[in-house]
């Protein structure tokens, strides 16, 4: 879904246009293995204040890449009383989570079936209003153990909302992931990255927010997608933005995962990856990676 746009967002992007444009860019397109140059740190000040437990929040409005915040967490294996399944996951090689928003859209399919050739995983934050019109495509996600997560049911900026609005977005992608999957959402991705405290006083799951934006919303080229990747450089614990809607991303991720697989990267869900990491994910708190 489009994404709005303010001054302060353009900001951030025409910030982030002109880093990349100030470092020499010689990558060999998607395919190559054309391993990056780092870029300085992206951080914005707002969201290194909000960094870390997420108790502490103003407006929180997230499209950049390279935030890293302080990590910290406290030892469990599950988020509330869900057991997350672990198995097969190497706790001392590198991991990170690749999320997909705003789907099931036309993408799906084809991410669902690289991922699945690679033995990887990935959380798909859906929109209540796409699961209704793709129930099945929710449902192949949810069989082939991918974690399902809640991007509330129409992509409203939360921070705009009622009490009683909020709890209606998220009441309603509960009930559609529910009858499509069997599933509940365990978390959830604000739309915008937009949270407050009164938004984290209102939600009953995690807010998983990411720490790079490969702007595959804005560029829409698989190439651009890649190239996005290769610069921000992931390292363990790092969580990546996509959207499932594009044919553009599905693209590059027949690009991507094989590369990280490549690479040794490990791709685990966000509740896999915070499980192995004997991270905590506590309701109303939002988090950057693991
Ligand atoms: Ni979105």
């Amino acid at each position: 879904m489009k994404k709005k746009w303010n001054m302060k967002k353009a900001g951030v992007l025409l910030l982030a246009v002109l880093m990349t444009l100030g470092i020499t860019l010689t990558l060999a397109g998607c395919g190559g293995d054309n391993q990056s140059v780092s870029t300085a740190e992206d951080t914005v000040g707002e969201q290194a204040n909000a960094a870390g437990n997420g108790s502490t929040a103003a407006v929180v409005r997230v499209h950049t890449k390279g935030v890293k915040p302080k990590k910290g967490g406290t030892s469990n294996n599950q988020i509330g009383s869900r057991e997350v399944d672990i198995s097969g996951i190497d706790p001392n090689k590198p991991m990170i989570a690749l999320t997909f928003d705003d789907g099931p859209g036309r993408g799906t399919e084809k991410i669902l079936q690289v991922l699945q050739e690679n033995d990887a995983k990935a959380t798909f934050f859906e929109l209540g209003s796409k699961i209704k019109e793709h129930p099945e495509l929710s449902k192949k996600l949810a069989d082939a153990g991918m974690q399902m997560a809640s991007h509330t049911y129409s992509h409203p900026d939360l921070t705009t909302l009622s009490d009683a609005e909020i709890a209606k977005q998220y009441e309603k992608t509960d009930k559609a992931m529910e009858q499509a999957t069997g599933l509940k959402p365990a978390a959830l991705r604000p739309p915008y990255g937009s949270l407050d405290e009164h938004v984290q006083s209102k939600t009953p799951y995690p807010m998983i927010l990411w720490s790079i934006d490969t702007l595959d919303w804005s560029s829409r080229d698989a190439k651009a997608i890649c190239n996005e990747v290769y610069n921000a450089n992931p390292e363990d614990g790092d969580i990546l933005l996509f959207h499932d809607i594009y044919d553009s991303t599905a693209e590059a991720i027949e690009t991507l995962v094989p590369y990280f697989k490549e690479k040794g990267y490990q791709m685990v869900t966000v509740e896999q990856m915070f499980a192995v990491k004997e991270k905590k994910l506590k309701n109303g708190n939002f988090y950057y990676n693991a």
